[in-house]
């Protein structure tokens, strides 16, 4: 295990998990410009952390349900513990559903591109928020630029033969992709 995934394990093992960036208006954005089919759906959130993003989206989107999906054991019971639906996980798992959701997790994955087509395959529609400023200090996992990002989006989408829309929220850092 690297440096970075141990410390990464050390600051999850305390059941949170941090946010570096606006979350709040990144997932204003996700209300304003997610595609009208992406509302009042039953999502799945893979990578939900400590659930505080969870809900969030799901009242964004006005989700029918979302259920949440985590490896960490420690994280997924801060998440039970605020009322949510968790599914223990591990890396690999197969996981299908309507619209699901990787929010900040897709720089975690040990390879992106085939992990991403793994999962959203079993998806009919998908979301994914990824952080787009290189220099984050203080956020584990890789760090690609907001290019190199959408080139593996856009392989991924191909293969699953699906199209994509992408938004770029410079204020919150992050770019969204939207997949249907
Ligand atoms: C930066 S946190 C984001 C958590 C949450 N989505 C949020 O926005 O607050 C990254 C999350 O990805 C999860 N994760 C890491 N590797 C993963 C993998 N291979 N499959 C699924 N989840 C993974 C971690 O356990 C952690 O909850």
């Amino acid at each position: 295990m690297n440096l970075i995934k141990t410390l990464e394990k050390i600051v999850y093992d305390y059941g949170h998990n941090f946010n570096f960036y606006d979350t709040d208006l990144a997932i204003k954005e996700l209300g304003k410009q997610a595609p009208k089919g992406l509302f009042g759906r039953n999502m799945i959130d893979i990578g939900c952390g400590d659930g505080t993003n969870t809900k969030k989206i799901k009242e964004a989107l006005k989700a029918k349900t979302i259920i949440g999906y985590e490896v960490s054991p420690t994280l997924a019971k801060t998440a039970r513990d605020r009322g949510l639906e968790i599914v223990k996980m591990n890396p690999g798992d197969k996981i299908s559903g309507e619209v699901g959701v990787l929010w900040g997790v897709v720089h975690h994955f040990d390879n992106p591109v085939e992990e991403m087509i793994g999962i959203i395959n079993n998806f009919e529609s998908f979301i994914i928020r990824e952080p787009i400023d290189r220099w984050r200090v203080f956020e584990a996992g890789k760090r690609y630029s907001e290019a190199k990002m959408t080139k593996m989006v856009e392989k991924v989408v191909t293969k699953c033969g699906k199209k994509m829309t992408k938004v770029i929220i410079d204020k919150a850092k992050s770019v969204l992709y939207f997949i249907e």
